[in-house]
């Protein structure tokens, strides 16, 4: 079985590990640190708290930019769950904004509409959190300019957008927002075998982003309350979990992140295998966006019920597919907290939507078999 995406580890990822596995720390040691200024290296981003999940991510993110009980935070319906989960885990209540139809991101006009009439309503919310789809940006010039005049905070989830652009800096570059979220999950542009990150420019969120990974204690004297303490003493101001990356995870992301570029240009050249040989009647592909992350390749077809028989298709045939995403908010759990809520366009791109195998390793004769596959499935 061919599944849709999978990591691509090398003999340098070996050595990675062992070299920490052979040295002093497994955890809370070097490899932390490095792997954080690699990360800002490559994004252009100030500040880096890596993390044990992508979900964690969001958590600190998110708390750390002020989200709290009684807060509110809108964000795409396409997505992992995590996304939202997070919000709700600090107490906040998410919302959802509709898509832009043919590519499934946080649609700017739809975010207007609904920020004006809360506006109205006084029921703005604290955090806009735009969601880089299949590792293609979101138009965030137009989702900033809205924020901005409503004086409310971005932070991406730029999960499956690692190695990808936004408006002409690096995605993590947090051009426009507050602070990006990455995850680490084998199948995202580069893993560490769990993982996540929180890239920011902003000094005071990421000290605090650096302490709700650990349990909410401070490390550095400098930011302590009580001052003259003896060396054994530390202080504990805020309320955090162990969301700590091992060095160990720490090795393998940073030897990962020196492929990156790499990994992409190989994702890249398959979506454009796909493009050229995918050739059924009313079937929408990805634009060939040369800002893309190329995390997943997802087709359209030209009704829901194609959709489904073409996952069982493909499966039949050893490749496995995935729909990314059902919509968050047709999940029990939050048509239980939110009642049931339509967003036309999420719902219809995800009736229709399917992501086929993409990552570096996969060779152009499998590409050409599942495009022969949707041909004649759907020709
Ligand atoms: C868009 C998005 N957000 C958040 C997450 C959560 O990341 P993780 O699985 O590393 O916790 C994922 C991973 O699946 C994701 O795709």
């Amino acid at each position: 079985m061919i599944g849709y995406s999978r990591q691509s580890v090398d003999d340098s990822d070996l050595e990675a590990v062992a070299r920490v596995l052979k040295s002093d720390f497994l955890t809370q040691g070097p490899e932390v640190e490095a792997f954080e200024h690699a990360l800002c290296e490559y994004t252009g981003a100030a500040h880096a708290v890596v993390v044990n999940s992508g979900s964690a991510a969001l958590y600190v993110a998110y708390a750390a930019a002020g989200l709290k009980a009684g807060g509110r935070l809108w964000t795409s319906p396409l997505t992992f769950v995590a996304t939202a989960n997070a919000a709700v885990m600090l107490g906040a209540e998410v919302d959802f904004v509709d898509v832009n139809p043919s590519t499934g991101n946080l649609c700017p006009r739809a975010l207007a509409v609904k920020l004006e009439k809360a506006a109205a309503e006084n029921a703005l919310p604290d955090l806009i959190v735009p969601v880089h789809l299949n590792g293609l940006s979101c138009d965030l010039s137009a989702i900033s300019t809205l924020a901005e005049r409503y004086g409310i905070s971005i932070i991406e989830d730029a999960s499956h957008a690692l190695g990808g652009h936004c408006a002409g800096r690096p995605v993590g570059a947090c051009q426009y927002s507050k602070a990006t979220t990455l995850s680490f999950h084998p199948v995202k542009s580069i893993t560490a075998g769990e993982g996540g990150a929180v890239l920011t420019n902003d000094a005071a969120l990421a000290r605090l982003a650096t302490r709700l990974r650990h349990h909410g204690i401070e490390r550095d004297p400098e930011f302590w309350v009580r001052s003259g303490q003896p060396g054994h003493y530390y202080e504990q101001p805020d309320l955090g979990f162990n969301f700590r990356l091992s060095d160990i995870h720490a090795a393998l992301g940073r030897s990962q992140l020196s492929r990156l570029d790499h990994f992409v240009e190989a994702r890249k050249k398959r979506a454009h295998w796909y493009a050229e040989a995918l050739e059924a009647p009313g079937l929408a592909l990805p634009p060939l966006d040369t800002d893309h992350a190329w995390h997943l390749y997802a087709i359209r077809c030209a009704e829901a019920s194609q959709r489904d028989s073409l996952f069982q298709a493909l499966r039949a045939e050893g490749f496995g597919t995935a729909v990314h995403y059902p919509p968050v908010h047709r999940q029990l759990y939050y048509e239980k907290r939110l009642g049931r809520i339509e967003l036309p366009q999420a719902e219809n791109y995800a009736s229709r939507c399917l992501s086929l195998p993409l990552f570096p390793g996969l060779p152009r004769k499998q590409v050409e078999r599942v495009a022969e596959i949707v041909n004649g499935h759907l020709g």
